[in-house]
């Protein structure tokens, strides 16, 4: 089989801490690439096909997996930085609102990103949730693009008139359909970052 040409080439990418809080952050300031969206959305399965690195991010089917802030080192040039998930209605509501505290901390404060990376489902409408994270990325002014995920899950017809949906109500969002399962969608969303690291 012939496969796609591999647009990025990793030459490295290590998992270099989990940080429950600000303190913990990494430093040396080199550009961040931050994914955010609801629990179990797929945010780590998509940085582990970016990577083509299968349990680099850990992935699994028990929402809220990651529930701390995860920075990984690519290419000794940029990071990868994987949100906690947030709307997982089964945890108490002091550790829901701790996960969105951290985030948005991160989020508003942090000097270093460069690119935030809203994934949602695109199977469905974006939850109130979605839309809030949407509006609050654009009224702060941050670079942002949403990807449309487990686009393998539609057939072509059906994610055409999904990516219309949400192209709809994600107004001024850039949004590309992508899958962790076949990597539709990867190389489109590399150059993205790639762009993002490179303005810096
Ligand atoms: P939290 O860490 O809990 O916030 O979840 P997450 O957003 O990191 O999701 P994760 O990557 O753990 O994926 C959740 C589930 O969705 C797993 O069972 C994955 O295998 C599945 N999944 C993720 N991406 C895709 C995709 O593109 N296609 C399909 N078919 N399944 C996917
Ligand atoms: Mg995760």
């Amino acid at each position: 089989m012939i496969r796609a040409t591999i647009f990025m080439k990793i030459s490295s990418a290590e998992f270099v801490k989990s940080a429950f809080e600000r303190k913990h952050w990494v430093t040396g300031r080199l550009p961040e690439i931050a994914f955010l969206g609801r629990s179990n959305v797929g945010k780590s399965s998509l940085i582990n096909s970016l990577l083509q690195r299968k349990g680099l991010a850990r992935a699994s089917n028990t929402p809220g997996r990651t529930q701390s802030i995860n920075f990984f080192l690519i290419n000794k040039r940029f990071y990868f930085v994987d949100l906690p998930g947030y709307g997982y209605a089964k945890v108490s509501k002091t550790k829901r609102s701790d996960w969105g505290k951290m985030a948005e901390e991160y989020l508003s404060a942090r000097e270093e990103l460069s690119l935030s990376i809203q994934l949602i489902d695109a199977r469905h409408e974006p939850t109130d949730l979605d839309k809030q994270l949407n509006d609050w990325l654009i009224f702060n002014k941050k670079q942002h693009l949403a990807v449309a995920t487990k686009s393998d899950k539609l057939s072509g017809n059906q994610l055409l008139s999904r990516l219309r949906d949400i192209r709809q109500s994600f107004e001024n969002t850039n949004v590309i359909a992508c899958s962790a399962e076949t990597g539709k969608g990867r190389d489109e969303l590399w150059k993205y970052i790639l762009g993002a690291v490179e303005k810096r």
